[in-house]
């Protein structure tokens, strides 16, 4: 037995229908015209065009409301100008939008739509935004199998915080001691990957769920988000900048040709023309270093005045990519003391300018307009410095034991990085707001 679901109909779907075929179909009617004898009804829908629906006012009594759930029966019929359309024969289903309950408008500012949860789906903006959220999902999965990854599916409640940064939320149960340890929700999948990584002797990825209680309420930042997280085995930091250059320009390739896609990202005034130039162009890649220096010597006036050892903030990343690059761009090697305990750490080197310095292989991608998207790095794989790294920042070696102990049971040397998919979904679509491509933002102080 098989199932086709069916979507309701569109304009297109009935251009070569006979006319006189009967149709049964569903929808929500986005306009309403008022002729003599007829309502003219159009019927949006996500995926494809709209369509008219032509209802004698014998069939419907009340004028319709805008909004309205409608299940129908009708024949293909012709418009004067040629135009198919559907006579309506039968109302099988019909519920109304109260107006009163009607919160949105046509043309209402994000700003506002961003207030009304609930009802911002009505809105083609968002149609349109979460119909290419699945069709992106569906693609980096099928790209990432191709190139070689084991999807793993990693729990969300972990028992460490991955990242070292403290930004958990706690999971508490009634029943006490449920875990017979602090669980949390995680913050990345990294962990958990790292071992099945190493285990499985495969290149994997995740594409999940994360946590982060972070105190931000940017447009930049929600308290969950979805993660998409490869490990590689035997990588260097270069060939990890190469695949994620690789992965990203495909993405962006391949948005600009789908039809389908393309057509709704031109509705969005998404940058398609950047988006195309990005595809085409070498990332540029610069070591934090060489960043502090392009920064201080930029004559720019910076908030926070740029010095090694600084963690880049917005501006930085946003004028390195932005003024200076003009591009998406590879930042490498970051102060060991600025990034997580997990990344490769790099022998010292000697500066004129800085003088000794201790890097390790921490890669951050920054995307003009949006600034980090991914962050990653090779991960420290000998145990002994990875145990010093552990205790440098006074976390419990206790809480990381089976993490280290990978490190002494046949340990392979791997690398990966985090891309934010929301943050990609904000510059393929040219969202300014992170909360207007996740359908049911969580963030701090709501
Ligand atoms: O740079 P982050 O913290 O890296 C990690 O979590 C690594 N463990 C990943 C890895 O190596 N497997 O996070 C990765 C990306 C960021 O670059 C950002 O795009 C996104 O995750 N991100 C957020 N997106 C939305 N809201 C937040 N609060 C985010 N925090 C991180
Ligand atoms: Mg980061």
């Amino acid at each position: 037995m098989s199932f086709i679901l069916k979507k309701p109909i569109s304009h297109s779907d009935i251009q070569d229908v006979p006319i006189g075929t009967s149709i049964t179909s569903y929808g929500r009617i986005s306009r309403i015209s008022i002729m003599k004898k007829f309502w003219y009804l159009k019927i949006r829908t996500m995926y494809k065009d709209d369509i008219t629906l032509i209802a004698d006012k014998s069939i419907i009594k009340e004028k319709p409301s805008t909004y309205s759930a409608i299940k129908f029966e009708g024949i293909v019929s012709e418009s004067p100008s040629g135009n198919r359309e559907i006579k309506l024969t039968k109302v099988l289903y019909y519920s109304s939008f109260d107006s009163k309950d009607l919160l949105i408008t046509p043309g209402m500012s994000s700003e506002l739509l961003r207030g009304l949860e609930s009802q911002r789906m009505l809105d083609r903006k968002y149609q349109y935004i979460f119909y290419i959220y699945p069709r992106l999902c569906d693609y980096l999965r099928a790209l990432s199998k191709k190139i070689g990854m084991l999807e793993i599916r990693p729990p969300l409640t972990t028992f460490s915080d991955c990242e070292g940064g403290g930004e958990v939320f706690k999971i508490v149960s009634d029943i006490k001691d449920f875990y017979k340890r602090k669980a949390y929700l995680t913050v990345s999948s990294q962990v958990e990957e790292e071992t099945a990584t190493q285990r499985l002797s495969s290149h994997t990825y995740v594409f999940a769920r994360s946590f982060r209680s972070d105190p931000s309420r940017t447009r930049f930042h929600v308290s969950e988000f979805d993660h998409y997280e490869p490990e590689l085995v035997y990588v260097t930091l270069d060939q990890l900048m190469d695949v994620e250059e690789y992965i990203i320009k495909s993405l962006f390739s391949y948005v600009l040709e789908q039809k389908d896609i393309y057509d709704r990202l031109v509705y969005l005034k998404s940058p398609v023309a950047d988006l195309k130039d990005w595809s085409d162009t070498k990332f540029a890649r610069i070591s934090y270093t060489d960043a502090i220096e392009t920064l201080m010597m930029s004559g720019q006036e910076f908030q926070v005045k740029p010095y090694w050892g600084l963690d880049l903030g917005k501006e930085h990343e946003r004028w390195l990519c932005e003024k200076h690059f003009k591009k998406p761009t590879f930042v490498y090697k970051y102060p060991s003391k600025i990034k997580s305990f997990y990344m490769r750490q790099c022998p010292k080197i000697v500066s004129v300018k800085f003088g000794i310095l201790q890097v390790c292989e921490g890669v951050d991608l920054l995307m003009p307009g949006i600034g980090e998207l991914c962050g990653g790095s090779t991960r420290e794989y000998r145990y002994d410095v990875l145990l010093a790294q552990i205790k440098e920042r006074g976390l419990d070696p206790k809480d990381y034991e089976e993490y280290l102990s990978l490190r002494k049971q046949g340990g392979i040397p791997t690398g990966g990085f985090g891309l934010g998919f929301d943050r990609l979904m904000m510059v393929i679509t040219g969202t300014k707001s992170i909360r207007d491509v996740v359908p049911f933002p969580r963030y701090y102080g709501r």
